[in-house]
C-alpha cells in the first residue's frame, strides 16, 4: 500500500488531482480485468508461440512483456527446449515475460522475480498484482515475487535462500538498465548460475539518449570476452530491445 500511496502524492505533486482521478479510474478497470484473468485457462506446455501470445493478448493487456514479438519468441524457444528448473529474473514489471518463463520452465521450477516498487525503466507493480502473477506458476512450481532493490546484499542474500543447491539455469536481467546498474546485476547475480546455464540481458541494442539505458555499452564488454555470445534482435537499427545470450 505504501507504493500506491507514493504513486498517488507523486502524481498530485506533479500533474494534479484530475490525474490523480485519471489514475484511480484506470487502477479500478484493472482489477475488473484481473478479475477476468483468473477464469482464463494459462498456456502451460503451450508452443513458445501460444505462450508469448498469452503474454501480450490475455486479459485486455493487464499483463504485458516490454519485448520485441520475434526476440520474445526465440527466447521463449531456448527456454522451452532447456526446461530450466531454476529461473531468476530481475525486474518483473507487467508480468509479460514471468507469465512466460512459468509456463515454459519445468512444472516444479523454482522461479523468482524481482522488482523494486517505483524503480526505474518501468516503475514496479502495485501489491495487489502479486495475486495475479502467483496464478502464473503450475501446482508444483514454486514462485516467489521479490518486491526489492536487487542492488541490495539483503536482496542477493534472500535469493540466495529461497534457491536450490544446484545453481540458476537461466538467469533474465532486465531491471534498472543504466550501465551501472546492469553491471552490478550481471555482478552480483551472474555468479549464482551453472555451468551450462544461461544468462540473458534485455535492451543490448543502442537506446536514444534520453532513455538513460546503456545496457549496450555493458554488453559490449562482456561480448567481447566472451565467446559463448549470442544476439536475438530483429533489426539492428530499432532503437531498442534486442536480447543477449550468454552460455555459462
Ligand atoms: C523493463 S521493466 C521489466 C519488463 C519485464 N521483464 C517484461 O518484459 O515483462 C524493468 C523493471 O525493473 C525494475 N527495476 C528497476 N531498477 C530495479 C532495481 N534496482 N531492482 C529491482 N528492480 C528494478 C523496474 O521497477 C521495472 O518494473
Amino acid at each position: 500500500m505504501i507504493y500506491e500511496f507514493k504513486i498517488a502524492f507523486k502524481t498530485i505533486q506533479k500533474e494534479g488531482i484530475g490525474s490523480l482521478f485519471k489514475k484511480v479510474f484506470s487502477y479500478f478497470g484493472q482489477m475488473v480485468k484481473a478479475l477476468r484473468f483468473l477464469t482464463l485457462r494459462k498456456p502451460f506446455d503451450g508452443t513458445p508461440d501460444e505462450v508469448v501470445d498469452f503474454s501480450f493478448n490475455s486479459a485486455g493487456g493487464l499483463i504485458y512483456p516490454g519485448q520485441v514479438r520475434s526476440e520474445f519468441v526465440q527466447i521463449a524457444e531456448l527456454i522451452k527446449k532447456q526446461k530450466p528448473r531454476v529461473i531468476v529474473e530481475i525486474g518483473t514489471a507487467n508480468g509479460g515475460t514471468l507469465s512466460a518463463w512459468c509456463a515454459l520452465a519445468a512444472p516444479d521450477a523454482t522461479i523468482v522475480s524481482i522488482d523494486l516498487p517505483g524503480g526505474i525503466h518501468g516503475g514496479g507493480y502495485a501489491y495487489w498484482r502479486t495475486l495475479i502473477y502467483r496464478q502464473f506458476a503450475r501446482p508444483k512450481q514454486k514462485l516467489h515475487l521479490l518486491r526489492a532493490d536487487s542492488h541490495r546484499p539483503d536482496s542477493l542474500a534472500q535469493l540466495k535462500k529461497l534457491l536450490p543447491p544446484e545453481g540458476v539455469d537461466f538467469l533474465f536481467i532486465d531491471g534498472d538498465h543504466t550501465y551501472e546498474g546492469v553491471k552490478a546485476d550481471y555482478e552480483m547475480y551472474s555468479p549464482l548460475v551453472r555451468k551450462g546455464g544461461v544468462v540473458a540481458l534485455h535492451d543490448i541494442c543502442l537506446h536514444p539518449p534520453e532513455m538513460d539505458c546503456h545496457v549496450d555499452k555493458f554488453w559490449a564488454e562482456i561480448a567481447e570476452k566472451n565467446h559463448a555470445c549470442r544476439e536475438l534482435i530483429e533489426n539492428p537499427k530499432q532503437g531498442g530491445f534486442g536480447i543477449g545470450l550468454i552460455q555459462f
